[in-house]
């Protein structure tokens, strides 16, 4: 593609900040949110790593998720090209393009076991739908049905292939065809829904009797059962819950038109992102508490509780098919986001079409999401890290590489970049903060809190502090 095309097809822009706020909403709220913040709060013991989580939002993922809009925004291209663009204009090396590899490399990772799991969501609406959870007894399955019902479905490739299959076809034939027109539909109603529907759980969870117990597991915090592996994930799902750290918010930044509030909304789409996690927990571990089940289960956590629950539920089989659809859909406009820095990237500096850019990394995606696969079956296997044991192979190495390891490092750079590298000035004329003091305090938190905070967090892992 020439220069001048290039910047065409980059230049294109939501049709309003409003817009900006849907996508990146969309992008942030996902399984992270609804499968991945309740199992990790589970495994780590509750209300600590919820808190240490919390914390994590506000002195990183806020800065951070301010910072990498800005630069997006400044740069105005895929992040590769961003960063060397920016770079070059504040006279920096051009290695600072690596941070965009780093992030294109997490996106493909990433998304490759998101595809996987979003799969999974996929069947259990079906099953939900065709009211398999409903049937055996009157007022619904035992706990060890739905158990045995998982662990059948996961020990079998050939099904989480297909599932995984048609996720990915999914979300490529979006972005295909470009990922403004598909998704500023998508996200204006489906968000809303889904957000609706977690209230519906929420009021039946209240009801159970585990509701109490859950509130306590999850907000009084107990410092004792906090370990440095439990503080690292705390910051690692910040960082996976708001699609920071890969250049996701940094693309959808580069559309943002040039007249909108950064901090605004940054601020409001972290506090959506956050909000929604919490009510997917105060849903989720009642649940478990009212059965007597492990709230450590992992991630299999939502596909044992959530049947249960709709198998009781008067209308389950409708509420639950609905859950699991819109859970498919929130899968699908963060999937979208993983996988579009790669693809702008692609049709930037290798003349491929749209098409073929996402059609080349869709397959590459796809093929790596069979390591997943085979993770809860044939290749099963556990390990242990830094004296925690994981039990899925290699989707946990995945996991923990990624989420925990690859998007807080690129987290650090970009802090250093927009705090150290960028000229104060720069910054602060993109970000046009008109609060006053407001800059500054961003600019505090984006040069010291932040990449502090995140440098102590993997050096404690280490043993180091
Ligand atoms: N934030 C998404 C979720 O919570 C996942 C995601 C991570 C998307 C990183 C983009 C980038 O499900």
């Amino acid at each position: 593609m020439t220069e001048k095309a290039a910047k065409k097809y980059v230049h294109a822009q939501w049709s309003s900040r409003w817009v900006f706020i849907l996508a990146a909403t969309g992008s942030a709220v996902g399984l992270g949110n609804v499968w991945k913040f309740p199992y990790t709060t589970g495994v780590y013991g509750g209300g600590a790593f919820v808190l240490i989580y919390l914390l994590c939002v506000a002195a990183i993922g806020i800065p951070i998720m301010m910072a990498e809009v800005m630069l997006g925004r400044r740069g105005r291209q895929s992040p590769i090209n961003t960063m060397r663009k920016l770079a070059r204009a504040e006279g920096a090396s051009p290695l600072w393009g690596y941070l965009g590899w780093l992030g294109v490399l997490s996106g493909f990772l990433i998304l490759s076991y998101y595809s996987v799991i979003a799969g999974w969501t996929l069947a259990y609406f079906v099953r939900t739908a065709t009211g398999v959870f409903s049937v055996p007894v009157a007022g619904g399955m035992t706990p060890d049905g739905v158990q045995a019902i998982f662990a059948q479905f996961v020990s079998n490739p050939e099904a989480l292939l297909a599932w995984h299959t048609l996720f990915m076809i999914l979300t490529v034939v979006v972005v295909a065809r470009g990922v403004q027109s598909g998704l500023e539909k998508a996200v204006r109603w489906l968000m809303p829904a889904l957000f609706i529907l977690l209230l519906v759980l929420v009021g039946y969870a209240m009801n159970t009797d585990g509701f109490a117990q859950a509130m306590e597991f999850l907000f009084r915090p107990d410092f004792s059962k906090i370990t440095a592996p439990g503080v690292l994930s705390a910051m690692g799902q910040a960082f996976f819950s708001l699609s920071l750290g890969m250049g996701a918010i940094m693309i959808y930044g580069s559309y943002l038109p040039s007249n909108a509030s950064i901090a605004g909304t940054s601020v409001t789409i972290a506090a959506a992102d956050t909000l929604v996690a919490l009510l997917a927990g105060i849903a989720i571990f009642p649940i478990v508490f009212a059965n007597g089940l492990e709230p450590a289960a992992g991630p299999s956590l939502i596909f044992q509780t959530l049947p249960l629950a709709f198998g009781k539920m008067a209308g389950g089989d409708f509420f639950g098919a609905l859950f699991f659809l819109l859970l498919v859909f929130a899968a699908w406009t963060s999937a979208i986001s993983l996988i579009e820095p790669v693809v702008a990237w692609m049709a930037e500096n290798h003349g491929l079409t749209r098409v073929m850019a996402t059609a080349v990394a869709g397959t590459i995606t796809w093929v790596l999401g069979i390591v997943t696969i085979l993770s809860f079956n044939h290749w099963k296997f556990s390990f242990s890290f830094f004296g925690d044991v994981k039990e899925n192979g290699m989707f946990d190495v995945l996991d923990i590489l990624t989420a925990n390891i690859m998007l807080p490092v690129g987290g650090i750079f970009i802090a250093i970049f927009a705090g150290w590298i960028m000229k104060r000035r720069h910054s602060e004329e993109e970000m046009a903060i008109r609060t006053p003091g407001g800059y500054d305090l961003w600019w505090f938190l984006v040069r010291f809190v932040s990449p502090v905070l995140m440098i102590f967090v993997l050096l404690h892992l280490l043993g180091l502090f």
